[in-house]
């Protein structure tokens, strides 16, 4: 079974053909990264415009290089949710557009789903459920013990930003480019992660064991960086900053995930989202080696119409449909955590 999968959440223009749900027969992704980056961030407006004129174009070269036509395709998937409205609602109103057309089914998803469902697509041996999801994304950051590929349990989460966001901000404190996620993360191999010691959240006790906090780094990193560099001869190096934050950065996620490892006892932990391209957790994470950490490749960690399609195979088979009178949203409620 062939499925269309959409995705214009942010700022990628992406979609893909996905055979049975793990087959990737094609995966476009059409970046606005320039038209966003003179901003140093992603711009709603010009998100949405540029969907709009892209979207045709990314959909029929997805279609081109899996070698299908319009008529192949046996369902459409498209995220509608998190995201920003405007953007969603291109994707949307495209998929409702080509799912009418063509009288096939029409599937809403989740975009963080999707994302935990990433590391599944070309893989003949997906980790069995349950296991740790880690999705760290420029929106998210969550720990959860994943049941089924649509039921996830949040135990912990970001109290304030994202680590992603993090990422971003810090670089564009710095004016180190844009997006911050990657350019720190290649600068920072070149830096001494020793340099500075940035404070640690202190968030390691009781119901918040496994949250995190991004915003007291992201501010002593961007405010007070002085205030913690360990070697204070000589000028303050962009490439120390990138290294010292980034571990920094790290670390806060990987105490609160260990601290699930020891008290959920699943080892295996699948990660997803644009921040699990990170090579320093890919590092510090192959370093465990009582732990099965599952990363997708590359291409498939940031924004991609292939995770979309892939979940939206799960749904199909087990039989459920959108009407096509869904809508977008831009926030989901699931995702916060129950406090007891
Ligand atoms: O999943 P994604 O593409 O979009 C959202 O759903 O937010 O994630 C984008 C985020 C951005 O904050 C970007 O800076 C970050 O992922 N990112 C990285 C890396 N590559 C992308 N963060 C750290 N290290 C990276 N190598
Ligand atoms: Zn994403």
């Amino acid at each position: 079974m062939k499925i269309l999968g959409i995705e214009t959440s942010c700022d990628e223009c992406a979609a893909a053909v996905v055979e049975d749900g793990r087959q990737v027969l094609s995966n476009v992704v059409a970046t606005q990264v320039p038209f966003h980056a003179p901003y140093n961030g992603v711009v709603p407006e010009i998100a949405s415009r540029k969907h709009t004129e892209w979207i045709y174009d990314v959909v029929k070269e997805a279609l081109h290089k899996a070698g299908v036509a319009p008529k192949d395709i046996d369902a459409v998937a498209v995220t509608n949710r998190p995201g920003l409205l405007g953007s969603l609602l291109v994707g949307v109103s495209f998929a409702k557009a080509f799912a009418w057309a063509r009288n096939i089914p029409l599937i809403a998803i989740d975009h963080m789903m999707a994302h935990l469902y990433a590391s599944r697509l070309n893989n003949d041996t997906p980790p069995a459920y349950p296991f740790l999801g880690l999705l760290v994304s420029g929106g998210h950051t969550i720990i959860c013990r994943a049941n089924n590929f649509d039921d996830i349990t949040v135990l912990g989460t970001t109290i304030d930003d994202a680590i992603g966001e993090a990422f971003d901000k810090v670089a564009k404190h710095y004016d180190f480019g844009y997006p911050g996620g990657a350019v720190i993360d290649r600068m920072a191999q070149n830096g001494d992660s020793e340099a500075f010691r940035f404070p640690l959240p202190s968030l390691h006790k009781g119901s918040h064991r496994y949250d995190v906090s991004y915003s007291g780094l992201k501010n002593a990193v961007i405010n007070q960086s002085e205030q913690f560099r360990i070697k204070k001869d000589g000028a303050i190096k962009p490439d120390d900053i990138a290294a010292s934050f980034q571990k920094t950065a790290i670390e806060t996620l990987l105490r609160a995930l260990f601290n699930a490892v020891e008290d959920s006892n699943l080892t295996t932990i699948v990660a997803g989202g644009g921040v699990a391209a990170n090579s320093y957790l890919r590092a510090s994470l192959a370093e465990r080696q009582v732990l099965h950490c599952i990363f997708p490749p590359p291409e498939f960690c940031g924004d991609n119409g292939a995770m979309i399609a892939g979940i939206a195979y799960q749904y199909l088979i087990r039989g459920d449909r959108s009407p096509l009178s869904i809508t977008a949203s831009a926030r989901v409620d699931g995702f916060k955590k129950k406090y007891p």
